[in-house]
């Protein structure tokens, strides 16, 4: 199996669940607090750690206890600790979520040590980030040092998945070293410059990333499963049926699964079918990495579904 190593973000998540979202000046009582661990790198990190991968998690936490508690998280779940430093005097980064009775969810986040991701940490780990074949990273560090990296390890033959969340303005340079880029249905029009659903079709959103030089994007549609678009063909991959408790991470089990899938040797509609399933069971309890799947949880929820029973 190709080793994986992710560049991102370590949060602590704040999360109370609410009835509904609040209006603008309006307080709300919520139904229940809880503090997780998040960010979209730590997340995927720990999603590919559950299901026994190779990984290793490049980023910074704060000098604060939740640093050193989320470094003993990671480790603890089969994660590769070595390429995360603790930043002195930042905090870790921090997410206050809003979780509503649907499952869905509202977050701001204070990036802390994530801001702190220089390039020139990139350049100081650089022997030992060659060492990982597949390289995941998402968009909760500086976007300059994502683009350094992406272009220096893309050149050096790597395989690089970028899921460009939160949707943020990219240098264009970046777009020809990214092989697989996973947005979801809104981030792609984002990308496109097309914001309006009805005239612009996700195909052609997705064909101007891939004429830009994306190798292939994999467009996540929650519910509606994931759009594949290379070359100049688009297949749709159906999600696996789910009881949402909370959407949190899911587009991070997402990518975990469909990174993982590759590591193993899936071809990629395979490992996007693999993705779906990690993003349908991750969604069951609250808080983005509680329903993360074991490999062996997978093959149960994946053979279930090939005999036909619903769960
Ligand atoms: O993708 C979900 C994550 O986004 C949360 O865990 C939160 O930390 C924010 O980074």
């Amino acid at each position: 199996m190709k080793s994986i190593c992710v560049i991102g973000s370590l949060n602590v998540d704040m999360v109370a669940a609410v009835e509904r979202f609040p209006q603008p000046g309006e307080t709300l009582t919520a139904d229940g607090y809880s503090i997780y661990f998040g960010g979209k790198g730590g997340n995927q990190a720990i999603a590919l750690g559950k299901l026994g991968a190779n990984v290793k998690m490049v980023g910074k936490v704060g000098d604060d206890i939740h640093g050193h508690d989320y470094i003993r998280h990671l480790r603890m779940n089969g994660v590769d600790v070595s390429g995360i430093h603790t930043e002195k005097g930042a905090a870790t980064g921090t997410a206050m979520i809003w979780v509503d009775r649907q499952g869905e969810n509202q977050i701001v986040v204070s990036p802390g040590a994530n801001g702190c991701m220089q390039t020139s940490d990139i350049d100081a780990m650089w022997e030992e980030l060659v060492q990982s074949d597949l390289f995941l990273f998402q968009l909760e560090i500086p976007i300059g040092t994502v683009a350094y990296a992406v272009k220096r390890l893309k050149q050096a033959g790597k395989t690089i998945v970028l899921d460009p969340a939160p949707a943020s303005q990219l240098p264009e340079a970046i777009f020809r070293y990214i092989d697989y880029m996973t947005p979801n249905e809104t981030e792609v029009r984002y990308y496109a410059g097309k914001q309006d659903r009805y005239v612009y079709q996700l195909k052609e959103a997705a064909g101007s990333l891939i004429r830009r030089g994306v190798g292939t994007v994999i467009a996540k549609a929650g519910e509606n499963g994931a759009y594949l678009i290379r070359d100049a063909e688009l297949s749709h991959i159906d999600a696996y049926p789910t009881q949402a408790i909370d959407t949190t991470g899911a587009g991070d089990s997402f990518n975990a699964g469909f990174a993982y899938a590759l590591a193993s040797g899936f071809e990629v509609n395979e490992a996007v079918r693999i993705g779906n399933a990690v993003g349908a069971l991750s969604v069951r309890q609250v808080g983005a990495q509680s329903a993360m799947p074991t490999r062996e949880e997978l093959d149960r929820f994946l053979e279930t579904y090939r005999r036909g029973i619903k769960q």
